[in-house]
C-alpha cells in the first residue's frame, strides 16, 4: 500500500485497511473522531479487501470482460506506468465486487500497474463524508475514485482535468453535468434512473393484466398481492425501496414529488426553492401511508441492498430500485428469475407524469495524487466503451454511449434497455445539485431529513414549511 499521510482518518483507515486494528479498536477510534458507523464499516471492510489487492488475472474471470489483446487494440493503454500503485475508491461491499475485482485484474494484467481497489461506503451520503475528509487533508491517498452524478460542483476543487481522457459519444448532459468552468471533474462512468420492479407471475395470479401505472394501482396490486401471499410467507411484503435518512431518499422523494406534480425541490432554472406546495406534501403524506401497510416498518432503515435483498428472495411484490437489480435478479440461482419485469415507475395520476430520478457515477481523479498520469489512465480504461458494455451485459449499469442502446449482445442481456431509452438518456430528473453546486449535500441533508420525518409520523405540512425556510437559507449563501 502507498504511504498514507498522518491525518486521523487516514491513519485510522491504513491501520484497518492493513489489519493491524481489532475490529473493536477501529470502532472506538472512529467514534472519537466523530466518523458514521457507515463510514467505520467501510473501513472495516476494506481491510478484507486489502489483502487480495491484486486479483490473480491468470485465474478465469468469470465474467465477460474483453480480453488483453482486444483492448490493446482498442485502447492502446500504456506500458509506460508498469510498477506504479494506485488508488482506486470503487464500489461498495456487495454483489458487485466480484466483477470489478475482475475489471482491475484485468487493467493489472494489461498496463503492468497495480489499481488497489479499495471498496466505498454504500450509502453515497458517508462516502461523500469520507472523500471530503480525505481531500481536506489533501491526501494522496486515494488517487481515483468513483463519484455520484451530483458531486461534480463538489468535488471541483480536487479534482484534475480530464478533458484529455474524455473519449467521443457520452450522452451530452451528462458530460455537460460533470463540467465545470471547462474542467471535467468526472468522466462518466454509467448512468442510472428509479424503476419499478414488478413481479410478473404475482401479477397474473392475482388477476391484474401488468404491472401498476399509478401509485392507487401500485397501493392497491401490493395490499391484494400481500394479503394473500402472506398466508404462507408470513414475512411477504408489497413494496420496498430506499428509506433510510441518506441520499437514496432524496432520490425516492423526488420521484414521489415530480411523479404528484410538486416541481423539483428547487427550480433548476430560476433557483428558486419550490418544495413548499400541496402536491409534494400530499406526495410524501402518501409514502409515509406505506410504512408498516404495504411497506414494511423497517423500509425506513432501507438503502438499495436491504429491499433487493427482500425483494430478490421473493418476499416483496414490487421494488423501487436502480437497474443493477435486473443483472442480479436474473441471475443464476436466484428466486425469481424470469418472474419480474422492469419499468417506469407509477404516476401520481391516469396518464399524468412518471418520474425517474437521474443517478449515476463518474470516474474522477484526485489533484493531490502522486500519479496523476496513471490514474487517468486507469479512468480512460474503465470508462471506455468496450468496458461500458462489458458493465452493462454483466451488471446491467446503464451505459453512458449512446451507441450501445443499440448494441445485439447488451441488448440481448437487457432486453428492457430499448424500451427506456428515452428515459435512459434523457427523460430521467435530475436532483437539484447543478443549482445549488458546492452546497448541493446540504440541499439533499435538509431534504431527506425532513422526508424521512414524515415517514416517522411527522406533521408533513410543517416539516416542509419548515424545510422551505431551510432551503431558502442554503440558497441565500450560495
Ligand atoms: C445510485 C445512484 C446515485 C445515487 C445513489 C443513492 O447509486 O446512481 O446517483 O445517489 O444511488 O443511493
Amino acid at each position: 500500500m502507498k504511504r498514507f499521510h498522518p491525518n486521523p482518518v487516514n491513519n485510522l483507515y491504513r491501520d484497518a485497511v492493513n489489519g493491524r486494528l481489532s475490529r473493536r479498536e477501529v470502532m472506538k477510534r472512529g467514534t472519537a473522531l466523530g466518523l458514521s458507523s457507515a463510514l467505520m464499516g467501510t473501513m472495516l471492510r476494506a481491510e478484507s479487501i486489502g489483502a487480495q489487492a491484486t486479483p490473480d488475472a491468470s485465474q478465469p474471470l468469470g465474467y465477460t470482460i474483453p480480453s488483453a489483446d482486444d483492448l490493446q487494440a482498442e485502447l492502446e493503454l500504456s506500458t509506460d506506468f508498469a510498477g506504479t500503485e494506485i488508488n482506486w475508491m470503487g464500489g461498495a461491499d456487495g454483489p458487485g465486487v466480484a466483477y470489478d475485482e475482475a475489471v482491475v485484474a484485468r487493467f493489472n494484467e494489461i498496463t503492468g500497474m497495480q489499481v488497489n481497489y479499495l471498496m466505498g461506503a454504500e450509502s453515497a451520503t458517508d462516502r461523500l463524508t469520507f472523500y471530503l475528509q480525505t481531500m481536506a487533508a489533501q491526501s494522496s491517498d486515494i488517487d481515483a475514485a468513483q463519484i455520484d452524478v451530483i458531486w461534480p460542483g463538489i468535488m471541483a476543487p480536487h479534482a484534475v482535468d480530464l478533458s484529455d481522457v474524455l473519449q467521443e459519444g457520452h450522452f451530452q448532459r451528462i458530460v455537460d453535468n460533470n463540467t465545470l468552468n471547462e474542467t471535467v471533474v468526472g468522466i462518466p462512468w454509467f448512468t442510472d434512473a428509479g424503476l419499478l420492479y414488478s413481479r410478473t407471475d404475482l401479477l397474473e395470479e392475482y388477476g391484474f393484466e401488468g404491472p401498476p401505472e399509478t401509485w392507487d394501482q401500485l397501493e392497491e396490486y401490493a395490499m391484494t398481492i400481500m394479503e394473500g401471499e402472506i398466508a404462507d410467507t408470513p414475512e411477504f411484503t408489497g413494496f420496498v425501496w430506499q428509506g433510510a435518512a441518506y441520499e437514496g431518499l432524496t432520490c425516492n422523494a423526488l420521484e414521489w414529488q415530480v411523479s404528484h406534480d410538486g416541481g423539483q425541490i428547487i427550480d433548476p432554472d430560476s433557483g428558486e426553492v419550490t418544495v413548499n406546495n400541496e402536491n409534494a406534501i400530499a406526495a410524501f403524506e402518501r409514502a409515509a401511508g406505506w410504512v408498516g401497510g404495504i411497506s414494511p416498518s423497517a423500509v425506513t432503515g432501507y438503502m438499495e441492498e436491504d429491499g433487493r435483498t427482500v425483494w430478490q428472495g421473493g418476499a416483496s411484490a414490487f421494488m423501487r430500485n436502480w437497474p443493477y437489480a435486473y443483472a442480479l435478479g436474473q441471475e443464476e440461482g436466484s428466486a425469481i428469475a424470469d418472474n419480474f419485469t422492469v419499468g417506469q415507475l407509477p404516476s401520481g395520476t391516469e396518464g399524468g407524469e412518471s418520474a425517474a430520478t437521474l443517478g449515476g457515477w463518474q470516474m474522477f481523479v484526485s489533484t493531490y495524487s502522486e500519479n496523476q498520469e496513471a490514474a487517468k489512465e486507469w479512468a480512460r480504461y474503465i470508462t471506455s466503451q468496450p468496458m461500458q458494455k462489458s458493465r452493462a451485459i454483466e451488471r446491467a449499469n446503464l451505459p453512458t454511449y449512446g451507441d450501445l442502446y443499440s448494441d445485439p449482445d447488451v441488448l440481448a442481456a437487457q432486453p428492457y434497455y430499448e424500451d427506456l431509452f428515452p428515459v435512459f438518456s434523457e427523460a430521467s430528473v435530475p436532483r437539484p445539485s447543478t443549482v445549488s453546486a458546492d452546497f448541493y449535500n446540504d440541499v439533499s441533508i435538509a431534504y431527506f431529513t425532513a422526508v424521512s420525518q414524515i415517514l416517522g409520523g411527522g406533521d408533513a405540512a410543517s416539516l416542509v414549511e419548515n424545510l422551505q425556510a431551510d432551503l431558502e437559507d442554503i440558497m441565500s449563501e450560495l
